[in-house]
């Protein structure tokens, strides 16, 4: 039986948060960073807009500051948007000194001089987005691996795909809980290490695979909420889950995000008939916040029938076009669809996750040595949505806010024994077309009962059926031999569950969660986050033990 890996930080994930915070511990003691496929996969590296950061004189803290507290729909927390939004432009220089390359533009009237070129994106009153053209994903993954791959304290492992949390509380030690390490599953050896670390660090970003259309790539399947759950942590605002109003529509390319700065640059949405149709839905039209966008376009396209509504930039030159939005331009252009030419078909799609692990600003969790950094915590930036280029943003602050106050509070040594990974009577599954058909149910039932718009019958017929796949893949898979499909089947479940419990927890509409039988906020519950922890037992609607869920 193999001994515990031993690290002073265990870093779950190897997106912008889980690289960057590695990289501030490292000089610190060894860290280990496992990640599920290879370092640059994670939502990070298709992230194509940028990062929202007030960078130029003609901006200001507080408008960036009122920007994210009108998208967030009365449920930001303020001193959280005021840290994030003033901590934001030191974080975005560190990244260029660790050797980003930001797309930069001649300062007009003076020659050969250069400064950031800022994209304009929806709910931003100025121009603050900086980004690596439509491409900043991949240019903070490249950057971000390579300095993590050169530091000799970083151990990467890829393929390695962590099953569980281990926690005092698991182990049946008394006391505050306290997380002790990770069971992880290494893909290639198919066996289960156990990584013991006093300190460690979610990164695990979110859950667009939970739903059956998203702009998400496949590691997102909710695998750092399903594990804190688990563990015991408390979870909030689940039921806010933002759909991107533009994703790519087209059978030979799925997921493809056409950016909102497509929209920032001028591209107007039509319907059927040709006709713009945003300034029905909202003055701000195109450049609204992405809930009012998304669920505009929904609209029209039930009103119309339509299967998809068009994004049309044609009347911006080509050569910009092609400069502005070289990958989106390529990537269309290879399933034959010529961006400088013809509107470009799009569908609204899951894209983010506002709510998680809850959180301080320091990513510090409810359980003693677990933190959670990026798109899988929940700091309260975001609120009921999240504004556009603000969570590559959260995700930076808080990287570096966590490696700060892991370094400066190390938790006192506990002497517990850890045990190796319990493979119960494991067998090889044979079925693993079953395991894929309850994955596509999930995502089906997640998207046509608990999508951009909601009912109270939708969300229990969700709850009902939920809660038998659970009991179903409970029943007869959880003996198998591990294996990734599997343990993404079991957290997708989780995750479906608790945006479903959330948004049955909140009678009311509000920013991303949109419920027909409450189609307006409620005041009393401005400000009041859904919050769940494991021994809370799922409760229907109306029921009375709905009315006594903590604010
Ligand atoms: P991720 O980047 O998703 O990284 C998660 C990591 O965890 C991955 O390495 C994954 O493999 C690993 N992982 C997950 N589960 C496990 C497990 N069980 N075991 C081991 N490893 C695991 N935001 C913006 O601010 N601006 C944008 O322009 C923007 N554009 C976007 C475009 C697209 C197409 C998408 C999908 C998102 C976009 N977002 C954007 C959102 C943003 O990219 C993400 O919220 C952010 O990158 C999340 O970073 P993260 O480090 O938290 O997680
Ligand atoms: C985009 O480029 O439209 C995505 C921006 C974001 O999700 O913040």
């Amino acid at each position: 039986m193999e001994d515990a890996l031993r690290f002073d930080y265990l870093v779950i994930g190897s997106g912008i948060a889980g690289l960057l915070y590695a990289l501030k511990v490292a000089d610190r003691g060894p860290v280990a960073l496992v990640t599920k496929k290879t370092s640059a996969e994670s939502n990070t590296n298709y992230a194509q807009g940028g990062i929202a950061s007030v960078m130029s004189p003609e901006d200001s803290f507080e408008l960036h500051v009122q920007d994210t507290l009108t998208a967030g729909a009365g449920l930001c927390k303020e001193e959280v948007v005021r840290t994030v939004v003033r901590e934001g432009p030191e974080r975005v220089r560190e990244l260029m000194a660790l050797g980003l390359q930001f797309t930069e533009r001649e300062v007009p009237g003076q020659p050969g001089h250069r400064e950031l070129d800022l994209g304009r994106e929806g709910g931003h009153s100025k121009r603050r987005i900086v980004h690596a053209r439509d491409m900043t994903g991949r240019e903070i993954e490249r950057a971000l691996v390579a300095a993590a791959e050169r530091h000799a304290n970083i151990r990467i492992f890829e393929n390695h795909f962590a099953v569980d949390l281990i926690t005092t509380h698991k182990l049946g030690v008394d006391g505050a809980n306290r997380c002790l390490g990770a069971y992880v599953l290494d893909k290639r050896g198919g066996q289960v290490r156990v990584f013991a670390a006093p300190v460690v660090v979610l990164a695990t970003g979110g859950c667009g695979k939970v739903y059956l259309y998203t702009t998400n790539p496949d590691i997102a399947t909710g695998d750092g909420v399903a594990m804190a759950y688990r563990a015991g942590a408390a979870v909030a605002n689940m039921e806010f889950i933002q759909f991107h109003p533009t994703c790519l529509y087209h059978p030979k390319l799925k997921s493809f995000l056409i950016s909102e700065a497509v929209r920032g640059e001028g591209a107007v949405l039509r319907g059927f008939d040709g006709q713009e149709f945003m300034a029905r839905y909202d003055p701000r039209k195109e450049l609204a916040p992405r809930d009012i966008v998304a669920r505009a376009i929904d609209s029209e396209m039930k009103r119309t029938g339509a299967d998809h509504v068009w994004l049309d930039i044609t009347h911006k030159p080509a050569p910009f076009i092609i400069q502005r939005f070289p990958n989106i331009y390529r990537t269309c252009l290879e399933v034959g669809l010529d961006i400088t030419k013809e509107p470009i078909p799009v569908v609204p799609a899951a894209h983010y996750q506002c709510g998680g692990v809850v959180t301080d600003l320091n990513g510090a969790t409810e359980i003693a040595g677990l933190y959670a950094i990026g798109e899988v915590a929940c700091t309260g930036l975001h609120g009921a949505n999240r504004l556009a280029s603000n969570s590559l943003l959260e995700a930076l602050v808080c990287a570096h806010r966590a490696a700060r106050h892991s370094r400066d509070n190390p938790p006192p040594p506990v002497d517990v024994a850890i045990p190796p990974w319990q493979s119960g009577h494991a067998h090889n599954p044979d079925e693993l077309v079953v395991i894929s058909h309850l994955w596509d149910e999930i995502r089906r039932l997640m998207w046509d009962y608990v999508g951009i718009v909601r009912t109270n019958k939708r969300l229990r017929r969700a709850a009902t059926r939920l809660a038998n796949l659970q009991a179903e893949i409970h029943e007869y898979y959880w003996d198998f031999i591990v294996t990734s499909d599997l343990l993404e089947l079991r957290n997708i479940a989780t995750v479906a569950e608790l945006i479903v419990q959330c948004a049955l927890r909140r009678p009311e509409s509000r920013g991303l969660h949109y419920n027909l039988d409450y189609p307006n906020p409620d005041p009393a519950w401005a400000g009041r986050d859904t919050i769940l922890r494991r021994e809370a037992q799922p409760v229907c609607p109306d029921s009375e033990a709905a009315q006594r869920v903590t604010p």
